[in-house]
């Protein structure tokens, strides 16, 4: 008997084979699924050789969910589709949002059907189609709405419902679903949500950005890799029993064969039996299998052996049938393979019938029509690789000629599909068509900023563009569209090249419109980069192109976007012209749209440079111009640029509004990143009001979500902003951690780098400032202050400078005694204070004076100078700063021996710093109180016990095993000096004398 007796279709005679090996795998799956069940959602990447099992291993997953009331989603990747954004999640996904009803699907994505519906275009929603509202031109952002609000959506579903997810085949997915897989497996760590995702280990190599992921997942643990390899010989056995029913002294020599053959892949071992089945070789007869003499028996040595010989032996119309499924390379419906076989009904009925008899095709129904797929993706490229180009190509031809008279008036929302066989027919007479397929195809991606897919599109359309003639217009147009795709996938070497080919053929056609709007992308993307001159050059290029023509929107547009660059480059005079200039423009065109948007512009402007009323004016302009011309995006910019401003004069209802309606929008955007934003005036806002503890969480809420949408600018300043309120709630060791990541962060390592934030670099260095104050290492205040302010000054952004920098640097020459210089800074904090209005400054500045007086030499009119401005303080309230100076009024008023007024002051300061939860400095406050044999009521949390911090705990421990200061600093690691400071304060919270008793003491109440 040969090897060709082996090629026999299976008969349907054997029942399914049971799942043999394995366990090890399983367990690891099924703890995916207990885990997701208490709220630990993760993501498993199973890869493993073609046929090794991870489909099979995936359906036992999703077998046991559902057996669990899970809800499970199946999508499937196809090489075919790999140029589809999203495919993967749609396949996964539509069948259960289209089954959820309309107002269940509006409550489980908080309004946003219609971003789900732009994730996903078949699903049709009733909810109007909003416009997607441009937000400062961050195509990054824009994405993030996208993904934030499908996550929210996953994570309210799976509230209900644990939900697992399976994607198959990503070695074949599409560059934004990898995307969207990597935000939701950051983010799933607290549902009930598992994600099983399967790829070939052959093809990943190929895949970078399927690596990337998978890479980055598992180095945060929030992703486990499962590696198949081929089953064990002992389950080549098993299977053979338990198929057959027959002992295992039977089946050993087959076991055997088969396992040398086929390595324990269990597609090859299945395949090969039935052929044995097939072919006779093995044969049931009276109730039991023989034919297992094996002695002649040759098994193929490649699977896609097996499957050709198969496949040759279909009758000519099946085999056909065969070719143009695995053409077309998706699930394809009934009714689209009628369209494209071209074959009578009745022959294709019978065609398809042989093709599932062989095990060919499978058949199953979705959505009430009847698709069919490859049993086997290997059987579907094999048929697909056995067609050789030349006949590839014309069947792809017919393929995109079928299809388009199939999909009819609606051809152009498959356009994906069809330029994909168009492009594939490679036959020149169908360019024309292939590019406006394309173009669609570009279009569609780039509406679900899935650039890279766009980008991809285009650049095809581009080349056969290039092959034959094309229209100038649609050539110029075209080259435009591959730009702007190119440059949002992050692509900014080929896009520039693109833009400066697209602005020679303006040129060369004298097409002064096009060509001012193309200076003005290159501006843009020059901007982008941080090379500012260039962008300025190509801005003013852009300008006299616009002027040339006299086409005023395109001016104003442009003058807009120079004021970027020249705020870069600290040029505030040529801003304020660029911007008075575009503001007479808007208004003479009465176009609401970039009234809003200059007006916005105009706002911030004024708002760096610290001119209130100005900002404040042009704020309200924006917020009524966004509202008339319904921009809601240019609506939040105002409202964040009021309440700013409202929290620098002191304007707590004010400030309170402006936050509210910026968050109303945020969420009316489903916007996480304005969120953000939000939350970061807030956090500053609040750090001088209140509840610093609450603050606190709200910040290490806000960091975690900065950190998963890898926000680089405004994570490292919500660090500071959590720095300085550590460093505040005396965790001094925690808020210098929080600093030193904000300062990598921020490249403030490189201070001299144009390319950093300046608003961050700002406040990075005052962070730094403010811990060196809090360490009592005034020098390095001043060197850190120093470099603060010379970032500040390049750009001329007062507030920054005047709010936290210049105050720091003020009192760390109080402290050096350093007067001459303290009263330089606290001119120039009032000069720069009052030149800009700000408030916050202004009384700094004059407790700075008042205290530099009183300093030199105490007297009572001195110190009444200081208690006035300090009073001043709480009006704002800059509640913290207040107490601290209260402190130091207390201890004037000892020096001049009224010791009532000390008491009441530290009574005040007191309050205040118990209120905030400032713990260091409401130790100090305790200790002068002391010192007036005032006992302070001390501190204690809600049970009564005294707050130890975790440092001080670990060091009481120590004592109480008779180490000295010294030996405690060698095993934690600290400073000598550090310990002592510990003690001290542990000693005051546990009322004692002694370190002894402090740690007996903690030890009597449990606290440690
Ligand atoms: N452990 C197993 N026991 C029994 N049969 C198995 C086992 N694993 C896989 N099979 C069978 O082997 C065949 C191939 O498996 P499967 O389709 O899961 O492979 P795959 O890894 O998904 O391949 P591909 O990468 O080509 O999609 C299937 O028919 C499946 O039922
Ligand atoms: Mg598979």
């Amino acid at each position: 008997m040969s090897s060709s007796d082996l090629l026999h279709p299976p008969q349907a005679s054997l029942a399914p084979f049971p799942l043999v090996g394995r366990a090890d795998e399983l367990g690891v799956l099924h703890t995916l699924l207990d885990d997701a069940e208490k709220g630990r959602g993760r993501t498993v990447f199973l890869s493993g050789e073609s046929g090794i099992g991870k489909t099979r291993l995936s359906e036992e997953l999703a077998r046991e969910a559902s057996r669990r009331n899970w809800t499970v989603a199946v999508g499937r990747a196809y090489a075919v589709e790999s140029g589809v954004p999203y495919a993967p999640f749609a396949d996964a996904l539509l069948p259960i949002l289209r089954a959820l009803p309309p107002a269940t699907l509006a409550t489980l994505s908080r309004g946003g059907a219609s971003e789900l519906a732009l994730l996903f275009p078949s699903l049709r929603t009733d909810a109007p189609l909003g416009r997607p509202s441009v937000v400062i031109g961050d195509p990054a952002e824009l994405k993030t709405r996208l993904f934030w609000t499908f996550l929210q959506f996953l994570i309210r579903y799976a509230e209900k419902t644990p939900l697992l997810i399976i994607l198959e085949n990503l070695h074949w997915t599409d560059p934004s679903s990898l995307e969207l897989l990597h935000f939701v497996s950051r983010q799933i760590g607290s549902a009930r949500i598992a994600i099983l995702c399967t790829y070939s280990s052959a093809e990943r190599e190929g895949s970078q950005t399927l690596r990337a992921a998978e890479h980055s997942l598992v180095g945060v643990h929030l992703a486990t890799s499962l590696q198949l390899t081929g089953l064990p010989e002992s389950a080549t056995t098993e299977l053979l029993r338990r198929v057959f029913g027959a002992t295992e002294d039977t089946v050993r020599e087959l076991a055997g064969m088969l396992y040398g053959s086929t390595r324990g892949n269990p597609l090859f071992l299945e395949q090969t039996i039935k052929s044995l089945v097939g072919s006779g070789r093995l044969r049931q007869r009276d109730g039991s299998w023989q034919g297992w003499e094996l002695n002649d028996l040759q098994l193929p040595e490649y699977i896609r052996d097996l499957f050709l010989a198969r496949i040759q032996r279909l009758s000519s119309a099946a085999h056909v049938v065969a070719e143009l499924a695995a053409v077309v390379g998706v699930r394809v419906s009934h009714d689209l393979l009628l369209a494209v076989c071209n074959l009578p009904t009745d022959d294709l009925l019978s065609a398809i019938s042989e093709l599932r008899r062989a095990d060919i095709l499978l058949e199953s129904t979705e959505e009430q029509s009847i698709v069919y797929d490859f049993t086997h993706p290997l059987l579907r490229e094999t048929v697909h690789g056995e067609l050789g180009q030349a006949r590839a190509r014309v069947l792809h031809a017919r393929v995109a000629e079928c299809m388009e008279t199939y999909y009819g008036s609606d051809a152009l929302s498959h356009a994906s599909e069809l330029a994909y066989h168009l492009v594939r027919s490679d036959a020149r007479e169908l360019d024309p068509k292939a590019i406006a397929f394309l173009r669609a195809a570009g279009a569609h991606a780039a509406a679900r900023h899935a650039h890279r897919e766009a980008a991809s599109y285009l650049q095809t359309a581009f080349e056969l563009a290039q092959r034959g003639e094309t229209d100038p217009e649609q050539r110029a147009d075209l080259i435009e569209e591959l730009a702007h795709a190119k440059q949002n996938s992050g692509d900014f070497r080929s896009a520039l090249a693109l833009w400066y080919q697209a602005q020679r053929d303006a040129s060369a056609a004298h097409a002064l419109p096009r060509l001012a709007a193309i200076e003005r992308r290159l501006g843009n993307l020059h901007y982008s980069q941080g090379r500012f001159v260039e962008a300025l050059a190509h801005y003013d290029m852009g300008i006299a192109a616009a002027e040339r023509s006299s086409d005023d929107l395109a001016l104003a547009k442009l003058l807009t976007s120079k004021t970027t660059s020249l705020e870069a480059l600290g040029d505030t005079k040529a801003q304020a012209n660029a911007l008075r200039d575009a503001l007479a423009i808007a208004e003479r065109l009465h176009d609401k749209k970039l009234l809003a948007r200059v007006h916005r512009a105009s706002a911030l402007f004024y708002l760096w440079l610290g001119m209130k009323d100005r900002s404040t004016s042009h704020a309200t302009h924006a917020l009524e111009f966004a509202r008339a011309s319904g921009e809601p995006a240019e609506a939040w910019s105002a409202h964040w640029a009021l309440a700013v401003l409202s929290a620098l004069t002191g304007d707590a209802i004010a400030t309170k509004h402006h936050l509210v309606e910026a968050r109303r929008i945020a969420d009316e955007l489903h916007s996480p990143v304005l969120h953000l934003r939000v939350d970061e005036i807030e956090i500053e806002y609040k750090s001088s009001t209140g509840d610093w503890d609450g603050l606190a969480e709200q910040s290490t809420r806000s960091i975690a979500l900065a950190r998963a949408l890898e926000q680089r600018t405004l994570l490292p300043r919500l660090l500071v902003y959590s720095g300085i309120l550590s460093l505040g709630r005396g965790r001094v060791e925690e808020g210098k951690r929080y600093l030193d990541e904000a300062f990598t962060l921020s490249g403030a390592a490189y201070p001299d780098n144009r390319l950093g934030d300046v608003h961050t670099l700002v406040r990075v260095y005052a962070g730094m400032a403010i811990y060196y104050l809090t360490m009592g290492e005034y020098d390095e205040v001043m060197r850190c202050g120093l470099i603060g302010l010379a970032v500040a000054d390049r750009s001329g952004y007062a507030p920054w400078s005047v709010h936290r920098l210049l105050p720091t640097m003020i009192e760390a020459l109080f402290w050096k005694q350093d007067f001459a210089l303290a009263d330089f800074y606290c001119k120039r904090l009032r000069h720069d204070s009052e030149r800009v209005g700000q408030q916050i400054g202004v009384i700094h500045a004059e407790v700075g004076e008042a205290m530099s007086a009183m300093l030199r030499g105490t007297t009572q009119p001195l110190l009444d100078k200081v208690i006035a401005a300090v009073d001043k303080m709480d009006t704002i309230p800059l509640a913290f700063d207040g107490a601290r100076l209260r402190l130091e009024i207390a201890r004037r008023h000892v020096e001049l021996g009224d010791r009532d007024s000390a008491i009441r002051q530290l009574n005040i300061a007191f309050e205040t710093l118990s209120r905030l939860g400032a713990l260091s400095e409401l130790e100090r406050a305790k200790t002068q109180l002391r010192e007036l044999d005032v006992r302070p009521r001390s501190r204690r949390t809600s049970n009564g016990t005294p707050l130890l911090s975790p440092r001080e705990k670990e060091i009481l421990l120590l004592v109480l095993q008779h180490k000295s200061n010294k030996e405690i600093a060698k095993v934690l690691g600290c400073a000598h000096r550090n310990v002592g400071k510990h003690l001290e304060n542990a000693c005051r919270k546990m009322d004692s004398h002694n370190r002894h008793e402090a740690a007996e003491r903690a030890r009597a109440s449990e606290l440690i």
